[in-house]
């Protein structure tokens, strides 16, 4: 069933909508150019919450200036098209001056688990993503905000933030949907020439050879290097980080003994694919090593 929906593109029409919606009201941020990986995410908020928020806005914030803010692909027409086919009730899609309605100076630092990995690379990043997603939360007051396991450090941090800040909202995540080759979609595949698409591929292969050397009981340290030996044999793929960390603190695992592992732990990696930055990850439970080595005396 096709359903109208509503568009919100300054504050007061936001409110105004926001105050018929039944609740309870789920949120999807999003910065649009929507594919599977975003309907993955309407579709958990309609099962989970009374009504859903999508918010489309490419947040200045979060991108450097060497970055590509201006040719981020913007297609709202369709992407209206999926929320109406998907039940969404109300679009939030401001620009620039209703969601900043001056400079912000007061803004969300990050910390620590901001400055690894993506934050390492791309600096004040996460300031600017939860920045925007505290204004978010404040502007549409969901009781539920839906994020993708595909931006694992983004989705750590938007935990820690409102857990941090008692927030009432709770976050919901949604696992990474991959195309049929296993390359996780994300709106910045629109760049990959076709051969820059096949070599992409490497991402999702060298996270499948980390899975195996884990399943074959391999330390985190080698279990990293299966990875990074995947991404290092593919021309035209340049290799940014591989590590494998704990999923809250995204602190690296690789040189910790057992006693002080987690469980669980997330393989990260990012990579360039000509000009174009891609990033995945893999979920895994950790196995203590089968026999500790003990000099005998
Ligand atoms: P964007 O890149 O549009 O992603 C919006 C949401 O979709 C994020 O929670 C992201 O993790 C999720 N997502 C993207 N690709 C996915 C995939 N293949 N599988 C599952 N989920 C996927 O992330 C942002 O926007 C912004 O940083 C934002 C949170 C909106 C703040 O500006």
């Amino acid at each position: 069933m096709t359903v109208v929906t509503r568009v919100a593109r300054t504050r007061a029409e936001l409110a105004a909508a926001r105050a018929t919606l039944p609740t309870t009201v789920a949120l999807v941020p999003t910065m649009g150019a929507l594919h599977e990986g975003h309907r993955a995410l309407l579709r958990r908020a309609r099962d989970v919450a009374d009504s859903t928020v999508v918010s489309i806005f490419v947040n200045p914030l979060q991108f450097a200036p060497t970055e590509d803010l201006d040719r981020y692909p913007r297609t709202f027409d369709a992407d209206l098209a999926m929320c109406a086919a998907e039940g969404v009730d109300l679009v939030f899609a401001p620009d620039r001056a209703q969601m900043y309605l001056r400079e912000p100076l007061v803004r969300i630092a990050a910390g620590p688990i901001g400055d690894r990995f993506e934050g390492a690379s791309r600096r004040g990043h996460f300031d600017g993503v939860l920045t925007v997603v505290a204004k978010l939360f404040a502007l549409v007051r969901p009781d539920v905000a839906v994020f993708g396991q595909k931006d694992a450090q983004q989705l750590a941090l938007v935990r820690r933030m409102v857990s941090d800040l008692d927030l009432p909202v709770r976050i919901e995540a949604v696992p990474i949907i991959r195309d049929d080759g296993g390359l996780a979609l994300s709106s910045r595949n629109a760049y990959l020439s076709a051969p820059q698409r096949q070599a992409a591929l490497a991402l999702s292969r060298a996270l499948r050879a980390a899975e195996h050397a884990q399943a074959g009981g391999a330390s985190p340290a080698d279990i990293v290097e299966a990875a990074r030996a995947v991404l290092a044999g593919v021309e035209g793929v340049t290799p940014d980080y591989v590590d494998l960390v704990d999923p809250e603190s995204f602190e690296s695992l690789a040189d910790t003994v057992d006693a002080d592992r987690p469980a669980e732990a997330v393989l990260v990696l990012a990579a360039r694919v000509g000009s174009t930055r891609l990033i995945d990850n893999t979920v895994m439970t950790l196995q203590p090593s089968a026999t500790p080595t003990v000099a005998s005396t």
